[in-house]
C-alpha cells in the first residue's frame, strides 16, 4: 500500500487534521493545498479487529473547528462526531479522544462532520477497516478510496458552497482519484486473488467501476456480508458514503494491461486508472467461488410489530417544490434559496445542524422497537441517504421486495424511487440522518432521529 496503516492495539492511534500539499493532477503539475489527516490524502488506514476497542487521540491543527465521524460504525452516541448533537465542535488547537468497541467487521471510513462539504472536499477522509476473526483466503487485501476534486487550472480548489451545486447534483469534481492520485498503474500478479475494498469519499459523484476483462464477486456492502455474487455487468456502483467489498481474481497474463473505467453516468465514461500485470510467473489459479463472510451482530427487525413512517425527500432544482416550512414558517422556494436552503423532507426544510441549529428530531423512536421507514425520492436528483448509529435492512425498492434483504448504512435512492428500510432502534441517542451528497445535507437534507 502506498500509505501508512495504523493498527489498533493497546496503544492509541494518533490522528491529526492539518493543511498539507498534495499533487493531485500529476507529478509535473502544481500541488494542491489540501487538508489532510496525518499529512496523507486519503488519511491513514485505521485498522482493528472485531471485538477490539479503537482509541484515537485526535488533534485539530486546522484553523477552523472540526470533529471526526466514524461512518457506518455502530458506536456509543458520544463518539459519533456530530457537532452540537453528540459533542462540541473541536476548536482549532483542540483535542478529543475517541474510543469505542468495534462490534462489526468490514469496510468503514472516517471524515469530519463540521463544514463537511468543504472539509471532506479538501481531502479529510480515510478508511477504517475492521478485520473479521475468519479472514477470507485472498493474496492481498487492498483499499481504494475513490474521490473526485474540483480544481482550477492552477490546481487550487474551485470555490466551495455554490447555490448551483446545492440545488443540483452536488459538487462534482473534474479530477477523479483512487487513493489520492492516479493509480497508474495498479500492479498485480497473474493468478492472484484480491479483496478489493471500495470506499466512495466524494462529495457527490457516484462511481461505477469496471475493471475491463475481469469479473469480480461482491461479498459485502457497507461492511455487511452479502451472499457472494457476480457484479451485474461487472460494474461496482458505489454512491457517496458507501462501500463495496469485492473479490477479484486476476485472470490476465503476465504483461497484460487493462483499463479501469468509471461508467456510472451515461455518456461520461472515462478511464480512472489502469491495471498492469507484472512480468512474474503466475500464482495458483482455478479459484473456487468465495465463501460468504460471517454476518455481523445486527439485530433483525421484527416486521410484525414494526412501526412505519414515511419520509419524502423533496426540493432542489426542477423538483416542483414551491414552498416549504423552515423554522415554523412557510417560505417560497425562492426565499429559501436566498438562504441556501433548497431541500425538504415531508414539506420541512431541516435547519442547518452543523451550524449549531439543532431543531427537533425528525422522529422519536423507542429503544428496542423495530421501525420501517419508507423513503421516497420526489426530486430530480439521486440521494444516498445515510443513518448514523444503526445499520438498516433494505427490504424493498418501489414496493418490490429484494431477493435478499441487504444490510447497509447508506442507500442510494434514484429520482421517483421508493426504498423501504427497517431496523431495530437499539442504540440510544440522537442520530443524524442525511443525504450523503454533502451539499444537499448542508442545504436542508440533514436531520436526526432520537432513540430513547
Ligand atoms: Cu459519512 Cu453523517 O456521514
Ligand atoms: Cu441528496
Amino acid at each position: 500500500m502506498p500509505w501508512r496503516e495504523a493498527r489498533a492495539a493497546s496503544a492509541a492511534i494518533k490522528l491529526s487534521a492539518a493543511p498539507h500539499e498534495v499533487k493531485l493532477i500529476g507529478s509535473d503539475e502544481p500541488a494542491t493545498a489540501v487538508w489532510a489527516y496525518n499529512a496523507a490524502v486519503p488519511g491513514p488506514i485505521l485498522r482493528g479487529r472485531q471485538g477490539e476497542t479503537l482509541r484515537v487521540e485526535f488533534s485539530n491543527r486546522l484553523d477552523e473547528a472540526t470533529t471526526v465521524h466514524w461512518h457506518g460504525l455502530r458506536i456509543p452516541n458520544a463518539m459519533d462526531g456530530v457537532p452540537y448533537l453528540t459533542q462540541d465542535p473541536i476548536a482549532p488547537g483542540g483535542r478529543f479522544t475517541y474510543e469505542f468497541p468495534l462490534q462489526d467487521a468490514g469496510t468503514f471510513w472516517y471524515h469530519p462532520h463540521v463544514n463537511t462539504p468543504m472539509q471532506v472536499g479538501r481531502g479529510l477522509a480515510g478508511a477504517l477497516i475492521v478485520d473479521e476473526a475468519d479472514r477470507p483466503d485472498v493474496d492481498r487485501d487492498v483499499v481504494w478510496v475513490l474521490d473526485d476534486w474540483r480544481l482550477q487550472k492552477d490546481a487550487t480548489f474551485a470555490p466551495f458552497g455554490t447555490l448551483h451545486d446545492a440545488a443540483h447534483a452536488g459538487r462534482f469534481g473534474n479530477v477523479a482519484t483512487i487513493n489520492g492520485r492516479d493509480l497508474d498503474p495498479f500492479e498485480v500478479t497473474a493468478g492472484e486473488r484480491l479483496r478489493l475494498r471500495l470506499i466512495n469519499a466524494a462529495n457527490a459523484r457516484i462511481f461505477g467501476l469496471v475493471i475491463k476483462e475481469h469479473d469480480p464477486w461482491l461479498i459485502a456492502v457497507d461492511g455487511h456480508p452479502v451472499k457472494p455474487r457476480k457484479l451485474k455487468n461487472g460494474r461496482a456502483i458505489v454512491a457517496p458514503g458507501m462501500r463495496l467489498d469485492l473479490i477479484v481474481d486476476m485472470t490476465g497474463k503476465p504483461g497484460d494491461s487493462f483499463d479501469i473505467i468509471d461508467s456510472a453516468y451515461q455518456r461520461q465514461t472515462y478511464r480512472i486508472a489502469r491495471i498492469a500485470y507484472r512480468d512474474a510467473s503466475p500464482r495458483r489459479r482455478d479459484r473456487p467461488p468465495p465463501n460468504a463472510l460471517q454476518a455481523n451482530p445486527v439485530a433483525v427487525p421484527d416486521m410484525k410489530s414494526s412501526v412505519d413512517h414515511e419520509m419524502a425527500f423533496q426540493g432542489g432544482a426542477m423538483g416542483g417544490l414551491r414552498e416549504a416550512v423552515f423554522k415554523g414558517e412557510t417560505k417560497s422556494l425562492r426565499d429559501l434559496a436566498a438562504m441556501g436552503m433548497v431541500w425538504a423532507v415531508n414539506g420541512e426544510v431541516l435547519p442547518p445542524l452543523e451550524a449549531g441549529d439543532v431543531g427537533d428530531p425528525m422522529l422519536d423512536l423507542k429503544l428496542g422497537r423495530s421501525y420501517r421507514l419508507r423513503w421516497t425520492n420526489d426530486t430530480a436528483f439521486d440521494h444516498p441517504i445515510h443513518l448514523h448509529g444503526h445499520s438498516f435492512h433494505v427490504l424493498a425498492r418501489n414496493g418490490a421486495p429484494l431477493a435478499e434483504p441487504q444490510i447497509q448504512d447508506t442507500v442510494l435512492i434514484a429520482p421517483e424511487e421508493t426504498v423501504d428500510v427497517a431496523f431495530v432502534a437499539d442504540n440510544p441517542g440522537d442520530w443524524a440522518l442525511h443525504c450523503h451528497v454533502l451539499e444537499h445535507a448542508a442545504a436542508g437534507m440533514m436531520g436526526y432521529l432520537r432513540v430513547s
